[in-house]
């Protein structure tokens, strides 16, 4: 199933991610350890409110209660990591990119119900494809350890589909089309904060007149 999987991800992200991010990904993977910490507790937690969300649904709900908890061992793993790896928790400045897509969710069901099935696809998809790409960047244990999660992300991902399709035969595939065309948009244009999700740094503050800094001194 993983390979299945991981060659879907390649398909369903509309935009691969971009080797700026790659690079700066690599070069500050200290500060993206803290970040992915965060992201595996908010997978557990986004699994658990889509069953508190539908609790009618108990195949969902099967699912979802599995997911959580490889989630926080999946979280459980990034902290024993950071430890030996000397990194600091911290909290940090969330990023774009949830509350880009969250802005796309319809507020009312059954349509809420395809779109958090749907988004939950993406993020597992973008997770995947990135662990995919960092991981021959990083040297041990770090490497080998997001090609592992690059496996089960891409489960989760294809978990995730298999559910919106059966959600909403009909309509799912032009709804996902329409939620990664703005997903690839956040995990790819310049983006102010480096995050796991995030696209690559690049939003540089120019110089205005009015922050008065001169151009040039001969001015
Ligand atoms: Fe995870
Ligand atoms: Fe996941």
């Amino acid at each position: 199933m993983s390979s299945t999987a991981t060659s879907e991800v390649a398909e369903i992200l509309l935009a691969p991610t971009p080797p700026a991010w790659i690079d700066a990904a690599v070069e500050r993977w200290r500060e993206l350890l803290v970040d992915h910490a965060s992201c595996e507790k908010k997978a557990a937690s986004s699994a658990l409110a889509l069953m508190f969300a539908y609790p009618e649904d108990r195949r969902l709900a099967a699912a979802l209660s599995r997911l959580a908890r490889e989630e926080l061992r999946h979280f459980e793993r990034v902290d024993a990591l950071m430890r030996r790896l000397g990194v600091a928790s911290a909290r940090l400045v969330p990023g774009r990119y949830a509350t880009g897509l969250r802005a796309m969710l319809r507020t009312a069901n059954p349509g809420r119900k395809l779109d958090l099935l749907l988004t939950g696809a993406l993020i597992e998809a973008r997770s995947a494809e990135r662990f995919r790409l960092l991981a021959p960047r990083l040297a041990d244990p770090l490497g080998a350890f997001y090609g592992e999660l690059e496996r089960s992300e891409a489960r989760h991902f294809a978990q995730y589909v298999e559910f919106a399709r059966a959600e909403a035969p009909g309509e799912w595939r032009a709804r996902l089309e329409a939620l990664a065309l703005r997903e690839a948009e956040l995990a790819t244009s310049p983006d102010r904060e480096l995050r796991f999700h995030s696209g690559p740094p690049g939003a540089t503050i120019h110089y205005t007149p009015s922050s008065g800094v001169p151009l040039s001194s001969s001015a």
